[in-house]
């Protein structure tokens, strides 16, 4: 072949499109979805809006957001024999493994997702699909966790109260949807929302350019942000966090084991491929977590060892010469645990508030009508050698 073929492992250096949904800048820590700081996003808007935003580019007029808001809610209902799919997993299944699974399952009962020609129309309704499934086969993958019968959306309440009540309701109690958690909530999933080319994204849109379907891109985007180093990282943060606490609390001894080269273990929840500065929406959780424990009437002493762990990194040389700052997972597990989310859902939280994203990122490669994604590589294995029968090896 022709020309220079430059390896570069983990495309540290490496452009794969151009967006025009999500801007980073990494040196002074600003995120903007289609040109709106995070910062207002999340005082000002909600999930719905922000995912409006995403999808369609401009934040929607009052009867644009009431007829997207609409849509959804009149899609949250899941064929029955989806249910078929969810009573195959043992309560063991990891709820990661079983909302892929269910998200892909849609391109069965929906055949035409898989014809490239789709109309604009057809598109639509996939994705209107998606943000209406997504939250009741998340509450189903839960209750399948827990044993408990699965609930079925409400439509008279909004995104995350009817996400809340499918997710916590038992038929044995009354369940309150509390509006402070309900907002907490829908912050989180804003500061969620989208990422430019990050793992998940990257994956989502890679798959998507095959013309597979987007419930299927959706699904591998899913299984990629469930890797520790990416969405699974606000678990592992709880995980670290815990075992801090169990080892009697003494966060500069993790310090010290996460500098040693020889010791695997990593500081969860710190550093960042994109930001060498404070990641804008670990500043903005670090203050909804002490506004929501603090509303909640809560004390968790995990909050205590996190801030104690941060300060002392933020004073080290090691973490400071190599930019290591909180990201978006050091602090949200704290508030997805005040919310009563158990830990092994806290990906799943991510995956929610992902969707939008991933959803506006798909339908830009398509519009952009992006060839299938295929790298070169250069090759280093054997040269041509002649086959060696079995009986002569
Ligand atoms: C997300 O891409 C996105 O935008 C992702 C995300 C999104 O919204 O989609 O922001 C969400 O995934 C946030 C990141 C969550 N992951 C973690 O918190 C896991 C811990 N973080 C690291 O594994 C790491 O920082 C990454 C994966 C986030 C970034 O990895 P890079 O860019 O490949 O950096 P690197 O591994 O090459 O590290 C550079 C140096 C190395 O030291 P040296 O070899 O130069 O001596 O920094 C060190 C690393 O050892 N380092 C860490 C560290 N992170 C990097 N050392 C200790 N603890 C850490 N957390």
């Amino acid at each position: 072949q022709s020309g220079l073929i430059t390896i570069d492992p983990g495309f540290k250096n490496t452009g794969s499109t151009k967006s025009a949904i999500t801007f980073l800048d990494g040196e002074k820590g600003i995120l903007r979805y289609r040109g709106y700081n995070i910062e207002d996003l999340a005082e000002n808007s909600n999930f719905l809006e922000v995912s409006y935003l995403l999808i369609n580019g401009e934040l929607p007029t009052t009867e644009q957001y009431n007829d997207f808001a609409g849509r959804i809610t009149n899609h949250t209902l899941v064929h029955e024999d989806i249910k078929k799919i969810l009573d195959g997993f043992p309560s063991v299944a990891h709820p990661m493994g079983v909302l892929s699974s269910l998200i892909c399952s849609l391109t069965a009962f929906y055949p035409n997702s898989l014809d490239p020609n789709n109309t604009d129309e057809e598109i639509k309704l996939s994705m209107v699909r998606l943000l209406a499934k997504m939250p009741t086969f998340a509450a189903w993958a839960y209750k399948n966790k827990m044993g408990h019968p699965v609930n079925y959306p409400d439509n008279s309440l909004d995104y995350c109260g009817n996400f809340m009540k499918m997710m916590f309701s038992l038929p044995s109690e009354k369940y309150e949807i509390d509006p402070v958690i309900s907002k907490a909530l829908d912050k989180l999933l804003i500061l969620h929302a989208d990422h430019e080319q990050n793992c998940s994204t990257s994956t989502v849109r890679i798959v998507g350019s095959s013309q597979a379907s987007i419930y299927a891109s959706i699904s591998a985007g899913i299984n990629a942000l469930w890797g520790p180093l990416h969405g699974g990282a606000n678990q592992s943060v709880i995980e670290m966090l815990e075992a801090i606490k169990a080892d009697g609390g003494d966060s500069k001894k993790y310090l010290e084991k996460a500098k040693d080269k020889n010791d695997p273990f990593r500081l969860m929840g710190f550093g960042h491929r994109v930001y060498k500065n404070f990641d804008p929406r670990a500043k903005i959780i670090k203050k909804a977590a002490d506004d929501v424990l603090e509303k909640l009437g809560i004390n968790d002493p995990v909050l205590d060892i996190a801030k104690e762990l941060e300060s002392a990194a933020l004073n080290d040389q090691y973490f400071v010469d190599r930019k290591l700052y909180p990201n978006v997972d050091f602090y949200s597990g704290i508030i997805y645990r005040a919310l009563g989310i158990p830990t092994d859902m806290f990906t799943v939280m991510f995956a929610l508030g992902r969707l939008p994203g991933w959803i506006a990122q798909w339908k830009e490669m398509r519009e952009n009508n992006e060839p299938i994604g295929r790298p070169r590589q250069v090759y280093v294995g054997s040269t041509e050698r002649p086959f060696v029968p079995i009986d002569k090896r």
